[in-house]
């Protein structure tokens, strides 16, 4: 079947077969590898993406079901060789071990780094809770996301420059 998505910005069309995983698009057919396929069923979130700016398991959906629809992925993050302050913050706060949980715990966070709302630390253990790392490194996640949420909602706060 015909597919045609918009992924980070940039537009593809491809024949696709209809019983196609999303997750094995964006990485085969695609050449997007930053999204990992752990479980495959639904449970780990290290296959997240968002869909229509909102987070998705690419693993439990169909390429076709994408068509004419605006997704994200954790390539989509960076910019002019920039980081993007998310993965700024985990750099910083050391919120990766062996990184294959990463892109879905960036990308499960990112559309509330986009609203600027600022979470105390249980509602970030709440909002990472669909999001397993194998090497359990939490608490460091949890002050990654802290951070970038902290700075992201101070940049939208008009009252922070003033106060500066
Ligand atoms: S690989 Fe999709 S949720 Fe685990
Ligand atoms: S950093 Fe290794 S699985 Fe999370």
């Amino acid at each position: 079947m015909k597919t045609r998505v918009t992924v980070n910005g940039e537009g593809y069309e491809r024949d696709v077969e209809p019983r196609m995983l999303l997750s094995d698009f964006l990485r085969h057919e695609l050449g997007l590898t930053g999204t990992n396929v752990g479980c495959e069923h639904g449970v780990c979130g290290s296959c997240t993406v968002l869909l229509d700016g909102e987070p998705v398991r690419s693993c439990t959906m169909l390429a076709v079901q994408c068509d004419s629809r605006r997704l994200t992925t954790v390539e989509g993050l960076a910019c002019d060789e920039k980081l993007h302050g998310l993965q700024d913050a985990f750099s910083a706060c050391h919120g990766l071990q062996c990184g294959f949980c990463t892109p879905g715990m960036l990308m499960t966070l990112l559309p509330i780094y986009n609203e600027a709302r600022r979470l105390n630390d249980d509602e970030i253990r709440e909002a990472i809770s669909g999001n397993l790392c194998r090497c359990t490194g939490y608490q460091q996640i949890v002050e990654a996301a802290r951070k970038a949420l902290g700075e992201a909602a101070d940049m939208a706060d008009p009252c922070v420059e003033s106060r500066a």
